[in-house]
């Protein structure tokens, strides 16, 4: 099912496509791209004339460069009068279930993020133009027995949860589709985006976010996991900021392996609380619950708390410089 502007609409110019738009990177990475424009097919940065911002979600926008189609992507038939044409188009998909829903909803999970992505390999393979795709992968591509420390490019990817299970999956199908030729794909390896703006989501992460955010709001988070536990994070405009600068790399500058980890930082929970206490001070700290909960820990310390990041870095993606700038930025401290 689709509502909103049909191909009809289309505008002339360089066409982005966000799936999952609605969403909180989705959201951020629109604001970003209409900004600063994209690296386009000649190799020059361009403006972006038609970004197209496709949900399960309805959305609307105040700009006319934007459309907003509201279409559930496990419907592959929805794709196709969305990817047509034979003019260049980026697509960055960040359309998903997330980690804690996905292990609830085993077959939703399985075609929304392995069939949404197979599906939108079929539309591109299935027009002219050429298709340039973000896929944003996550740190719970890894997991389990075979997890080094720090996990690296040869880490063998043994998912422990049904949501790093699809975004391994769907790694190997970037690879595969730009292998084949019918798109050119690169995977962006999130680490946990903190701090998430908003009330928390149904992601097992989801408190490393509240953390920050409901004690700096005045309100209650408790803390399910104990302060030894690891996590690789990225703050929320480095996010956005490296999901663009990996879709402006020319094509060989990837391998053949088309994931690359996003720079991220590697913390504990006890260091979010010195960090929390740096900014909040002793009061925000107090706000912090501390009951265990076994299913997230589990969750959480399945994937790597280490994280070998060169690859990205050598490739000039960008990084956070401290916790502390990521915290400071989400409350309105940073000096500009
Ligand atoms: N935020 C993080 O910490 C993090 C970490 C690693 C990877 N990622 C990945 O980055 C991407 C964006 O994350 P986010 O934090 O913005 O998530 P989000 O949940 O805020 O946004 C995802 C969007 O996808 C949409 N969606 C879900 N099912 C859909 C369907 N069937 N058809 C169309 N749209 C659908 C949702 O409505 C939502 O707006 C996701 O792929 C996520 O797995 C995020």
């Amino acid at each position: 099912m689709i509502r909103g502007y049909l191909r009809l609409n289309r505008l002339a110019g360089m066409q982005v496509i966000i799936t999952g738009g609605q969403g909180f990177l989705g959201q951020r990475l629109a604001g970003v791209i209409l900004e600063r424009g994209l690296v386009g097919p000649t190799g020059e940065r361009e403006a972006v004339d038609d970004l197209v911002l496709v949900d399960v979600v309805p959305g609307s926008s105040e700009q006319a460069r934007v459309r907003c189609i509201e279409a559930d992507l496990s419907d592959g038939a929805a794709l196709d009068s969305i990817i047509d044409g034979d003019d260049h188009v980026s697509v960055f998909h960040l359309a998903s279930m997330v980690s804690a829903e996905s292990e609830l909803e085993w077959s939703r999970a399985v075609a929304t993020n392995v069939g949404g992505l197979v599906g939108l390999i079929e539309a591109a393979r299935g027009r002219q133009g050429p298709t340039r795709l973000v896929f944003a992968s996550s740190v719970a591509v890894f997991g389990g027995e075979a997890i080094s420390d720090p996990v690296g490019a040869l880490t063998k990817q043994t998912p422990q949860s049904t949501y790093g299970m699809t975004k391994a999956m769907g790694e190997m199908l970037v690879n595969d589709a730009t292998r084949q030729g019918f798109l050119d794909g690169r995977s962006a390896r999130l680490p946990t985006v903190v701090v998430r703006p908003g009330r928390p989501n149904a992601a097992a992460s989801s408190f490393f976010s509240g953390m920050f955010r409901e004690p700096l709001n005045g309100e209650r988070c408790n803390v399910p996991v104990s302060g030894d536990v690891g996590v690789v994070m990225i703050g929320p405009a480095t996010a956005t900021d490296a999901l663009v600068a990996l879709h402006d790399l020319p094509t060989a500058d990837i391998g053949r392996d088309r994931a690359v980890p996003l720079p991220g930082l590697s913390v504990t929970v006890a260091e979010m609380i010195d960090a929390l206490r740096e900014i909040g001070g002793n009061e925000a700290v107090a706000l912090l619950d501390f009951e265990n909960n076994p299913a997230i820990e589990t969750v959480v310390t399945g994937w790597p708390a280490q994280w070998d990041d060169s690859l990205g870095r050598d490739l000039g993606l960008p990084a956070d410089s401290s916790l502390i700038d990521v915290v400071r930025d989400h409350a309105g401290l940073v000096e500009s």
